[in-house]
């Protein structure tokens, strides 16, 4: 950085007046307009960790209102255009930077045309090839809105909408600081959020002691922060808890596949089984026999890899095909008995059949499993026992009839 900083310096001048320079310039200011470009490092590219982006499109598609995103340090805009992209026509994003170089070109909206390579066959219809590159389509870049901000600073941050943000997404610029100022910058972001929203950070990077921040498991391998939930919002409702199945990996809205969004899944040739159950995911609307088969191939070369077979289980059941998804569940199971997930959907998947005495055998597995489990908050262990005692007592009852 130093070394950086004594390259900028410009001609005729020393470092000790520039240094004095740029310790009284704002830092949107021509000198550190002029040093900001060579010092930060706006390496990016679109879809970068697209499990996170799934996740968020599952979390916002529930939503009835329209979602507002921020892309907090969002470098060239990449990150910004893909959460556009992949959330829908509802869905406003803001993309703020440090650099005001960097969110020029965000601005502008035009990439070299190697940067096609990381976005999906499915979006890519978002974005147009032109002279030398690729360019963002006018639609999808009137969701998209760009200003400066330092995420030190919380007077410099765009807008709050009403109630929060949805979601907010600083990924890969925490390194920047160190951490006392980390957690301050985290408590500021933690503020801005709205009650249900979500803060995903880069998937190498991690809290712990923010009091301000919970961690949240959205899908298997992905988490985000959220506000703890205060105690009171649960006093009021009459309504008893309600026993839900764990929320599935990956929903895929139906707007996703209006407008007859293509994909030929050749990209998926040579691909890791996950980045193949990705895929499947962004296709289970679209081509379901596409995605079916997609899973197939994933199941196959998952090898002894238990989440990833129960993940390929989750994904045939809500296409349809318990039988399928029975198949890869007892394999999740074979390479990892204690999944009580696996177990749970299994038991699911045997009922969907008509195979109620298995399923009872497998629901009461599962009890015993999630004995286990239940002191972890963050897991829906509590509301799967109390939907398989429900789906006991049904197995019992219609093995009767
Ligand atoms: C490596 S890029 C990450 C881009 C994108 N979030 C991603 O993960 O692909 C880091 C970005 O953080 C920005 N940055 C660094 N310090 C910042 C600050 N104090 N406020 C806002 N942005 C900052 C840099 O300008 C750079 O564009």
């Amino acid at each position: 950085m130093a070394q950086r900083l004594a390259g900028s310096v410009p001609p005729g001048a020393d470092l000790g007046s520039w240094l004095t320079l740029l310790a009284s310039e704002d830092l949107r200011g021509p000198a550190w307009c002029a040093v900001l470009p060579t010092v930060l490092v706006p390496r990016t590219e679109f879809f970068r960790y697209p499990e996170q982006l799934l996740s968020l499109r599952a979390r916002i598609f529930k939503r009835p209102r329209p979602g507002h995103v921020w892309s907090a340090a969002c470098a060239t805009g990449e990150e910004a255009f893909s959460l556009a992209a992949c959330l829908g026509e509802d869905t406003r994003v803001v993309g703020t930077d440090l650099c005001q170089e960097f969110l020029g070109l965000a601005a502008a909206g035009r990439y070299p045309r190697r940067r096609f390579d990381s976005i999906p066959l499915v979006y890519r219809r978002e974005f147009q090839e032109v002279a030398g590159g690729i360019a963002i389509r006018p639609k999808l870049h009137g969701r998209v809105r760009f200003q400066w901000s330092d995420l030190t600073d919380p007077a410099s941050y765009p807008e709050r909408p009403r109630g929060g943000w949805d979601a907010i997404l600083c990924r890969n610029a925490l390194f920047y600081f160190e951490p006392r100022r980390r957690r301050e910058v985290l408590r500021f972001l933690a503020r801005e959020l709205s009650k249900e929203g979500v803060l995903f950070l880069g998937p190498a990077e991690q809290v712990t002691g923010i009091g301000e921040l919970r961690l949240l498991r959205l899908a298997e391998g992905v988490y985000a922060y959220q506000r703890p939930r205060r105690p009171e919002s649960s006093l009021g409702s009459s309504e008893p808890a309600k026993a839900v199945e764990p929320e599935p990996l990956f929903q895929i809205p139906p707007q996703v596949a209006e407008g007859g969004a293509s994909w030929d899944g050749s990209t998926s040739e040579g691909g890791s089984p996950r980045e193949l159950l990705v895929e499947a995911a962004a296709l289970e609307l679209d081509d379901p026999e596409a995605a079916k088969a997609l899973l197939g191939q994933a199941a196959a070369e998952a090898d002894l890899d238990a989440n990833l077979h129960w993940e390929v289980g989750r994904a045939f059941r809500r296409l349809g095909e318990p039988a399928l998804a029975v198949e890869a569940l007892r394999r999740a199971l074979l390479f990892s008995p204690d999944l009580w997930e696996a177990a749970f959907l299994l038991a699911g998947a045997l009922f969907d059949l008509g195979r109620y005495r298995e399923a009872q055998g497998v629901y009461e597995r599962t009890r015993r499993l999630v004995a286990g489990a239940t002191s972890d908050p963050e897991s829906n262990a509590r509301e799967a026992d109390a939907t398989c005692r429900d789906r006991i007592a049904r197995c019992i009852a219609l093995q009767g009839d």
